[in-house]
């Protein structure tokens, strides 16, 4: 799906960038050029960014695959 369509940057090309240590908006710009245009894109952006941060990071699971497990005895 395309996000940014001034620069027809892609969300998986937006995903990538997050993946190779784009952590902001501004960084992702850098990386593939989108949001440098019109600025319509950057809340997707910025959604894309927060969505990648937190499940690569882990946050609230117990493993990759996001699955919440029971504490062990
Ligand atoms: S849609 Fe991304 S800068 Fe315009």
């Amino acid at each position: 799906m395309i996000v940014c369509h001034c620069k027809a940057v892609s969300d998986r090309q937006v995903r990538a960038a997050v993946r190779a240590g784009a952590s902001r908006r501004g960084a992702v710009a850098r990386a593939c050029g989108a949001g440098t245009v019109c600025g319509g894109c950057r809340p997707v952006i910025d959604e894309i960014v927060s969505a990648e941060t937190v499940s690569g990071a882990g946050a609230g699971t117990d493993d990759a695959a996001g699955v919440r497990l029971a504490p062990s005895r």
